[in-house]
């Protein structure tokens, strides 16, 4: 393998003792990695595979429901990818992650004059999305104006800007996305039941990781492989007892949280390579529930707070000394001081530092 850095990754067999990397998934990352993306064999795995591949075939709208972090995504790519759409655009929006005056012109468009600030005519993700794919992620936060203008579109197969009086007609495959329960929403009055029927022509659940707990070595491996290749991070091996506790685990953020602390303790392991049980941390969920509360932040704030959780950690596991912890994330005892200040990581005083 050979990555950008120009750093070779050496995936060799690990000590007795160690599962290598390579052995972690020994038929590979599943019959589905190549073609959707989607990386393990677990029967439940399979079978979500095989309703994606069903479910491409046609223009119906899909609601895609699962738990935080298990895949929802991928799984909305991998429908555009098998579809006859795959040459035109998937188009992605994140209701949760929009300020909700901004989502009406960012999915409809306005014209130059629509509100302050339309300066020129703008067209809405329905028209970039034209003979594509819209996913719709985290449809449940949609507010309940949002909510009646998205069901005329989807009824009318038309849209019209903000401000602007003419319709144009689009071609768009919606595909939508939640980690609510959308017909429990909708009962209580908080989503359009019109529009949730609209919404779940064909449905897909993607199970939680814990419910398909095969697929954690293959996930594993491709988690470690990718650290290799893209950051030049390389992990020969995990202790047994390390497998163990990622095979026990709940992973109530699936596979987020995996590939979370996974990287975590790849930072934190032996010069070696070698993961080890207490590289996982005491508690494996550490990094889940920042992770999953962050989720709807931008890039670079997800980016400092998973910086500051790798800095944390590494502290806790040398107790506070922060000549070891530097050492162990590769950083210059300064340089980590420098880290903790603008991040506003508070370390323990310790004597020994
Ligand atoms: N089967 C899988 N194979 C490989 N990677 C996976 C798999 N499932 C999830 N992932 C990875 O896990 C992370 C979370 O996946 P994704 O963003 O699709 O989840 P989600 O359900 O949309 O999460 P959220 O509810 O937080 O939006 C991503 O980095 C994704 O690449
Ligand atoms: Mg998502």
């Amino acid at each position: 393998m050979q990555p950008e850095h120009g750093v070779t990754v050496a995936l060799e067999p690990a000590s007795p003792g160690v599962i290598a990397v390579t052995d972690l998934a020994p038929s590979g990352a599943g019959p589905h990695a190549e073609t959707l993306g989607l990386v393990g064999e677990s029967a439940a795995l399979r079978d979500l595979c095989s309703r994606i591949a069903a479910h491409a075939k046609s223009s119906a709208t899909v609601l895609i429901r699962g738990e935080t972090g298990s895949g929802k995504e991928l799984v909305a790519r991998a429908i555009h990818r098998l579809s006859p759409r795959v040459s035109r655009a998937f188009v992605p929006h994140n209701f949760a992650s929009i300020p909700d005056t901004l989502v009406e012109s960012e999915l409809f468009g306005h014209a130059r004059g629509a509100f302050t600030g339309a300066h020129a005519d703008r067209p809405g993700l329905f028209e970039v999305a034209d003979g594509g794919t819209l996913f719709l992620d985290e449809i449940g936060d949609a507010s309940a104006s949002v909510q009646s203008r998205l069901l005329r579109v989807i009824q009318e197969g038309e849209v019209r800007r903000l401000g602007d009086g003419r319709t144009r007609r689009v071609d768009v495959r919606i595909v939508a996305a939640t980690h609510r329960d959308l017909a429990a929403e909708s009962r209580a009055g908080r989503f359009r039941a019109d529009l949730f029927y609209r919404l779940h022509v064909l449905a897909l659940d993607v199970p939680p990781l814990r419910h398909r707990r095969e697929d954690i070595p293959a996930l594993a491996a491709h988690v470690l492989e990718r650290l290799a290749r893209r950051d030049g991070l390389v992990i020969r091996g995990l202790r047994p007892e390390a497998l163990e506790r990622l095979r026990a685990h709940d992973w109530p953020g699936n596979v987020r949280e995996l590939e979370a602390a996974l990287t975590r303790a790849a930072y934190l392991a032996d010069p070696g390579g070698i993961i080890a049980a207490h590289d996982l941390g005491a508690d494996l969920g550490g990094a889940g529930p920042l992770l999953v509360r962050e989720r709807h932040a931008t890039l670079r704030g997800r980016t400092l707070a998973y910086e500051a959780e790798l800095i944390r950690t590494a502290l806790d596991a040398h107790r506070g000394n922060r000549s070891r912890a530097a050492r162990a994330l590769g950083l210059t005892r300064q340089g980590l001081w420098k880290k903790m200040r603008r991040l506003g990581v508070c370390g323990s005083a310790d004597p020994a530092d």
